[in-house]
């Protein structure tokens, strides 16, 4: 295979400084509870297991109380640095972490978020594999007929138009892009008071195109309390189906 990333090692950086406000609950969502473990402990499970992936840069408010008792706690390949109010800043602080106590700057890294806990080694993979110098991301294409309203504000919404649902991709995480090429977007795009609700948005304003990478829709990000019940189902059964083959091999 040509891609030089094939057998590469990546820091990841893992935003995980929320709230968690639509979930609705009192701690942060990456400290529910998933099948046993932390939420956030079950998405470092994944990407830390991967063979391609070295270390772990991870956001984290300046006062969090609850990481101290997850099972990557003080692991020499998991860095602790603080994160922002926004999810952007919170993955800048850690661009910045990355050049200034890494020296990683030229190097493509990735960004995935920590309420991503069913993220599978064959959508890693996957994003690995392509070889689009300006970056690439998981994204799954919409399967729904989608519709643009006339207003975000109005109540109730009313329909301005159908759009090309083949045109449609719903962005997940992980991306991948050049540490410094992200730096430079995350900042241009806060110097314009832009949005930014996730890497590749920084990139287009500058005139990229990333490639979007078919993921799968059980990489969904925790967000609703309904995610939750959705995640918790789906990592039960993943655990049982693992228990269930080590005993065939048996
Ligand atoms: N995140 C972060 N820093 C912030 C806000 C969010 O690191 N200032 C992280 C979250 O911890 C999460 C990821 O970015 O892992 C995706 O964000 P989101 O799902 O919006 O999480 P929250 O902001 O915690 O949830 P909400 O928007 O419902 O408050
Ligand atoms: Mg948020």
């Amino acid at each position: 295979m040509s891609n030089k990333l094939i057998d590469k090692s990546f820091w990841v950086i893992v935003p995980a400084a929320g709230s968690g406000k639509r979930m609705q609950i009192s701690r942060p969502k990456q400290y529910l509870d998933l099948a046993g473990k932390y939420l956030i402990d079950r998405t470092l499970d994944q990407l830390l297991s991967h063979p391609q992936i070295s270390n772990i840069a991870l956001g984290l408010t300046e006062h969090d109380y609850y990481w101290r008792e997850s099972c990557w706690y003080e692991h020499p390949n998991v860095h602790v640095f603080h994160g922002g109010d926004e999810r952007s800043e919170t993955v800048k602080n850690g661009l910045e972490f990355l050049a200034q106590q890494h020296q990683i700057q030229h190097e493509f890294i990735m960004v995935h978020d920590a309420a991503r806990p069913l993220i599978s080694h064959a959508e890693i993979d996957a994003l690995i594999a392509n070889d689009n110098p300006i970056g690439a991301l998981l994204a799954i294409p919409a399967k729904d007929t989608v519709k643009q309203s006339i207003s975000a504000n109005e109540s109730p919404a009313r329909v301005l138009t159908t759009l090309d649902r083949q045109q449609i991709w719903l962005a997940q995480t992980p991306q991948k892009f050049v540490a410094n090429d992200l730096l430079l977007a995350l900042n241009y795009a806060s110097t314009k008071n832009m949005t930014i609700t996730d890497e590749s948005s920084a990139l287009e304003m500058m005139g990229k195109h990333p490639d979007l990478v078919v993921g799968q829709p059980s990489n969904f990000k925790v967000t609703l309390p309904f995610d939750f019940i959705m995640a918790n189902a789906l990592m039960q059964y993943q655990l049982s189906d693992q228990r269930n083959k080590k005993q065939t091999k048996e």
